[in-house]
């Protein structure tokens, strides 16, 4: 595009890196309020024949329409391309275009994008095993219908993990963003309805409150989020559990800051410099309680409060030398939520990878320890995390808890199709394995390290009430008589 653009930026529009919010939308009012003008221009610069649809997305790119959510000039050229009632593929050439000339005229910052990865239980079939088809169709048509072709999203991807529906979306409106949120919660009410219609089990297991003021954290739904600047390709992956808690991803992250895992920490100077962790309280409700600590510098720290996988979670992790943020995992407690046990907060985790960061096969390495998590059955036992594909499901003991990998490419906020880290032969002799592990711990039933602390026990209501009444039935005894004359409770 060159400065004989059709779409002329006033010059004055100078801040090429600043966040393009309310203040920049006020600054091009001007070259927006002649609107016929602006049809012209776009539908020219465009190449579309249907000005009527243009036109509709200049009124709904004002801020005071119902899509107030335009209030700025990206999403409002996000809102062109939906006026040519293309769909995702065929958007990204005119994507293109549009950008190209925003960035020229220093309107636009250059590929920071939002990734924004949102998940429910919204029900299953069969039990706790896997979404239903037409539930994770339906969550899908409404994403694409709403988020698509309305211009909010530049593209998104659903998939499952056991009876999770994960909705990974890039944009360009930054972290916990309302109108994403919304978005997402909407999809899965939409998804609900159907589970609800054809008696899926658990139907809005997930979604725990009436309707979310703002962005849903702290509603149910799992949220995890990155925001950056594209580099030239931008690999990442997307990560879901389930059967399982935050405190899953706990381990694998700590073994980033382990040369033993990383092979970069040695080998690549960039890495060298190590990580910044934020590990939050989940114990403290209402704020975050979070705490930051350096490796290789505070490994020992870090290990004392992972250890508690329960309690101290990994939230983010951060290149130490510059700040970047390349983890994202979704840190909460459901029963915390609730006010009572509705399930393991099975979570998502974002990991940016390659180039300073860690390889994607760094990442993946500590998921072959199979390593013993908290949950399966009814959220109450240990179990190993088993790797599995995509879309992958529980079975035995309702388990074992399971992750699924799906590694992406990202340009432009388009993402490219997953990459199923876990489905590759290597994966199979670590399936093997875990299945084994996961037999061993079974086979010991409920004593001990089989089975969760009180605290964590899923529907500890039942199990602390009968305590309590075998708590009364406990008598005093010396020497084998009753003290101080009190009947015993044996029956005899
Ligand atoms: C664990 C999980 C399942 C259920 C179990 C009993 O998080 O979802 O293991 O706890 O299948 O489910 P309900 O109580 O729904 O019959
Ligand atoms: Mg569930
Ligand atoms: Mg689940």
């Amino acid at each position: 595009m060159t400065a004989q653009s059709p779409l002329t930026i006033p010059m004055e529009i100078r801040p090429a890196r600043m966040r393009f919010r309310k203040e920049i939308w006020e600054r091009t009012q001007g070259w927006r309020s002649d609107v016929d003008a602006t049809v012209e221009q776009i539908a020219r610069l465009l190449e579309v024949k249907d000005r009527e649809g243009v036109g509709k997305a200049v009124e709904v790119g004002k801020p005071d329409k119902i899509y107030g959510y335009l209030n700025d000039p990206r999403a409002f050229f996000q809102a062109l391309l939906a006026a040519q009632a293309v769909r995702q593929q065929d958007a990204v050439s005119a994507y293109h275009k549009t950008t190209a000339t925003l960035v020229q005229g220093e309107v636009m910052i250059a590929n920071q994008i939002t990734v924004s990865d949102i998940k429910a239980d919204i029900g299953s079939i069969g039990g706790h095993i896997k979404p239903g088809i037409s539930v994770v169709e339906a969550v899908r048509k409404y994403v694409e219908q709403e988020g698509v072709n309305s211009g909010l999203l530049r593209s998104f991807f659903v998939s499952s993990t056991g009876d999770d529906i994960s909705i990974l979306m890039t944009h360009q409106r930054g972290k916990l963003d309302e109108t994403i949120h919304q978005l997402a919660w909407n999809a899965f009410l939409v998804g609900t309805e159907v589970a609800r219609l054809e008696g899926h089990y658990g139907a809005g297991q997930d979604l725990l409150v009436d309707a979310p003021a703002g962005n849903v954290k702290g509603a149910g739904p799992a949220v995890a989020e990155l925001e950056f600047v594209e580099r030239g390709a931008e690999p990442f992956v997307s990560f879901g559990a389930d059967k399982t808690n935050p405190g899953a991803f706990s381990l694998p992250l700590y073994l980033l800051s382990d040369p033993m895992y990383n092979s970069g920490l040695i080998l690549a100077d960039n890495m060298r410099p190590g990580y910044t962790y934020r590990i939050l309280d989940l114990t403290h409700k209402g704020e975050d309680k979070a705490i930051y600590l350096n490796t290789p510098e505070d490994l020992y720290d870090l290990a004392l409060l992972l250890r508690d996988t329960d309690n101290f979670v990994i939230e983010s992790v951060f290149l130490k030398a510059t700040g970047e943020q390349f983890v994202a995992v979704s840190a909460t407690r459901l029963h915390d939520i609730a006010g009572k046990y509705t399930g393991k907060d099975d979570p998502r985790m974002l990991v940016r990878c390659q180039g300073q960061f860690p390889a994607t096969g760094e990442v993946l390495h500590p998921f072959a320890l199979g390593h013993l998590v908290a949950g399966f059955m009814r959220g109450s036992h240990n179990g190993p995390l088993m790797p599995v594909k995509l879309n992958g499901t529980i079975s035995w003991f309702d388990g074992p808890p399971i992750v699924t990998a799906a590694a992406f490419s990202v340009k432009n906020g388009i993402l490219t199709e997953p990459a199923d880290a876990f489905d590759q032969p290597f994966w199979d002799a670590v399936r093997h394995e875990v299945a084994q592990k996961a037999q061993w711990i079974r086979r010991q039933g409920f004593f001990g390290a089989a089975m969760l602390p009180w605290n964590e026990l899923e529907y500890s209501a039942g199990p602390v009430r009968k305590m309590k009444a075998l708590q009364s039935r406990f008598t005093l005894e010396r020497d084998g008589e009753p003290v101080g004359g009190a009947s015993g409770s044996r029956k005899d």
